[in-house]
């Protein structure tokens, strides 16, 4: 018989996790950044992480995903490598934290890996976003920031390019598309923003969409 894999019930957790998608360039950083100074205003815990990273198995696998030595890596090499970097930050900051009643902010999860696996190098988003449930127990985000931005724009934004972001302009179009797909199939979950204003309009608009869908 076929057996479809359980995975455990993430909804009972006492913390937030908040994921933040988009580009390269498009102010991922910066705005987690202003978020988490808010929230510590307000009192709240915040972790931040950013992917791949966070640990330090996630931080040397970063080294080989981000590396420009590495230009032969095989797709799929590249799916894994960035599913279990995510594996490692799940299990070792981002559950422990969700658990204590932190805020977690996470520059990038796994709606990157869909739309620039998944879909710009055309591996599959459903297998990409199965390979990542996995990997992380099935843990999803409580709310997503989407930071909408001509890549062009980003991309004049980035000084010294990483081996993905060197990639052609093409390929980039492509992720921005995925993404405004992927957002599109789940507006429960989605925030999208546009990221050509300022900083400051950015950041009010992300805390606004914060307070209305999240009882923080
Ligand atoms: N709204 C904005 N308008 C103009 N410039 C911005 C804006 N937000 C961020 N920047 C600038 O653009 C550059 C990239 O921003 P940031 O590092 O936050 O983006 P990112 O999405 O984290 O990029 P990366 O994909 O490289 O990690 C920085 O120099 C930052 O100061
Ligand atoms: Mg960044």
């Amino acid at each position: 018989m076929n057996t479809l894999p359980v995975l455990p019930s993430r909804t009972a957790r006492p913390g937030y996790f908040i994921t933040f998608e988009g580009g390269e360039g498009v102010g991922k950083s910066t705005q987690i950044q202003l978020l988490k100074e808010k929230l510590i205003e307000l009192g709240k815990h915040v972790v931040t992480t950013r992917e791949p990273g966070g640990t330090p198995a996630a931080e040397a696998i970063r080294a080989v995903l981000l590396g420009n030595q590495y230009q032969d890596l095989s797709d799929r090499a590249e799916a894994m490598l960035f599913a279990a970097a995510r594996a490692d930050v799940v299990a070792n900051v981002v559950d422990p934290a969700l658990a204590a009643g932190s805020v977690v902010l996470a520059d990038r999860y796994f709606d990157s890996s869909v739309a620039y696996q998944g879909y710009a190098r055309n591996l599959g988003a459903a297998e990409v976003k199965a390979l990542s449930l996995w990997a992380t127990r099935g843990l999803i985000p409580d709310l997503t920031v989407f930071l909408d931005l001509d890549p062009t724009v980003g991309m004049a934004r980035v000084d010294q390019p990483d081996r993905l972001e060197s990639l052609a302009m093409e390929f980039h179009i492509k992720v921005r598309n995925a993404f405004l797909d992927i957002a599109n199939n789940e507006p429960e979950r989605f925030v999208v923003v546009d990221a050509s204003q300022s900083p400051a309009a950015i950041s009010e608009q992300i805390y606004a969409a914060i307070k209305s869908r999240l009882s923080l």
